[in-house]
């Protein structure tokens, strides 16, 4: 019974975090976990000095948020990796961030993934992971 229920808790937390990719196809396109770690480091430190909305991250500890986006990413993008974070909008719910604070994030991640030499059909399809969590994010 105990172990149906872990089952069954564990399936519940891998479901909200759906739509997670159906194979592990960008994943690899992504460079697996050393390309996805690389990209997700630089992320950061771009946001961290973001002009528009590097003020979010004052009190946030780089190394800590760059472990949490590599882990979600990986496994979003159907890697061998399981994110332990808080749920997107449990961690931004006090931030009250806008639509156009939501939008740098992504150019922020569009550049990060230029500077990689990421074709655009692979940084669609992460971008395309990500944009439904808009509604979790954005509370303003
Ligand atoms: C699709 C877009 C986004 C994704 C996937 C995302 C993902 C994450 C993740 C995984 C964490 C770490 C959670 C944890 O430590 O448990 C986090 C934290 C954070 N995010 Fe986002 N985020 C997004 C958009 C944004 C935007 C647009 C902003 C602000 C402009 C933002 C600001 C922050 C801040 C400040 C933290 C750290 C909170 C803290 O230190 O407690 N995020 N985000």
């Amino acid at each position: 019974m105990l172990a149906l229920l872990g089952g069954a808790v564990a399936w519940h937390t891998a479901a909200a975090q759906t739509p997670a990719a159906p194979d592990d196809a960008l994943y690899r396109a992504l460079g697996e976990k050393p390309g996805i770690t690389a990209l997700m480091n630089d992320t950061v430190e771009r946001l961290f000095t973001d002009p528009q909305i590097g003020r979010f991250f004052k009190d946030t500890k780089p190394a800590n948020l760059k472990e949490q986006l590599r882990d979600q990413v990986c496994f979003l993008s159907g890697g061998p990796c399981k994110y332990e974070g808080d749920t997107m909008k449990a961690v931004h719910a006090e931030l009250g961030i806008r639509k156009a604070d939501f939008n740098r994030m992504v150019e922020v991640l569009q550049a990060a993934m230029d500077a990689r030499s990421i074709p655009f059909a692979t940084q669609n399809r992460l971008l395309a992971l990500l944009a439904p969590m808009h509604r979790d994010i954005i509370t303003r």
